[in-house]
């Protein structure tokens, strides 16, 4: 049976640590976040974003725009916020409405301010190797999960599957930086399971219940990062639990694996920036 990757344990550690650090300082970080339209997932990951953050001592502000806002307004609003000394993270919720250009939008974010790690500059020194102001969450949170539980990377086969500009290409450049051999797979990806079965490290981003038993190598270690309702309302990843627990010697749940992790790492992040921007 594979040992759980506990996401949330680990992230109540990460934000004790980083309210401790916070009280070092007169000041507070704020983060902005804006939110265009009433996507429910979105809305429940951007509360959870503000909840956590206050309980940080963090100033978190939403600015929820309805979802026929125009490109100029939120050019505007980022241009302030980039302006305004009091402001030390920006983070705009995606997915965008179709008729938003999502790379304009993210483009417009100072890379100091940039929260996610998402802007050209910042994902660009990821991908060259130069340090970005701050690595994006997710991929960071799934490195640090591994990392608390002493899981080799070096040397390792990593099977990525999904190619998202959130997860998977970002966590590719960092598994490569930490020496890991990385397969890329995505949804058109032929014979799937001949890859991941080859994996020692299978990180599945995909949405939608792919993972099962015949695609893992026995002992691999798995991470989940997918998640949706079922058709009972049970909130579940891409992997099958039950079969993978099994086969594999870790296995990060859903929920309580990923999800915390990456508002722990956002956390980190903006904790990081405000004092890269004030001390
Ligand atoms: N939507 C899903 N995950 C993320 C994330 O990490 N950052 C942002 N900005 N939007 C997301």
């Amino acid at each position: 049976m594979a040992e759980i990757l506990d996401g949330k344990k680990l992230r109540d550690k990460i934000l004790e640590e980083l309210k401790a650090r916070l009280e070092n300082y007169d000041k507070k970080p704020t983060l902005v976040v804006i939110l265009v339209g009433d996507n429910p997932a979105s809305r429940i990951y951007v509360n959870n974003k503000k909840k956590t953050a206050e309980k940080l001592g963090i100033n978190s502000i939403v600015i929820n725009y309805p979802s026929d806002v125009d490109e100029q307004t939120l050019l505007a609003k980022i241009e302030e916020l980039n302006n305004d000394k009091n402001v030390t993270a920006i983070l705009v919720q995606l997915p965008l409405p179709p008729h938003i250009n999502k790379f304009n939008i993210i483009n417009a974010i100072s890379p100091k301010k940039d929260v996610d790690g998402f802007t050209p500059e910042n994902a660009g020194k990821l991908f060259t190797g130069e340090k970005p102001y701050v690595y994006p969450c997710t991929p960071r949170g799934i490195i640090r999960l591994l990392d608390e539980y002493k899981i080799q990377i070096e040397g390792q086969h990593a099977v990525i599957v999904g190619r998202s500009n959130i997860v998977g290409k970002p966590l590719a450049q960092m598994l490569l930086q930490r020496n890991a051999t990385v397969t890329i797979c995505h949804s058109r990806t032929p014979n799937l399971a001949d890859i991941t079965k080859t994996a020692d490290i299978v990180v599945s981003a995909v949405g939608g219940k792919i993972i099962g038993k015949n695609m893992l190598k026995s002992g691999c270690v798995v991470v989940d990062v997918g998640i949706f309702k079922d058709e009972n309302s049970k909130t579940r990843g891409d992997v099958d639990f039950d079969e993978a627990v099994s086969v594999a010697s870790y296995i990060s749940p859903v929920p309580g694996g990923v999800g915390p992790m990456t508002i722990a790492m956002l956390m980190a992040n903006t904790v990081e920036l405000f004092e890269k921007a004030c001390l």
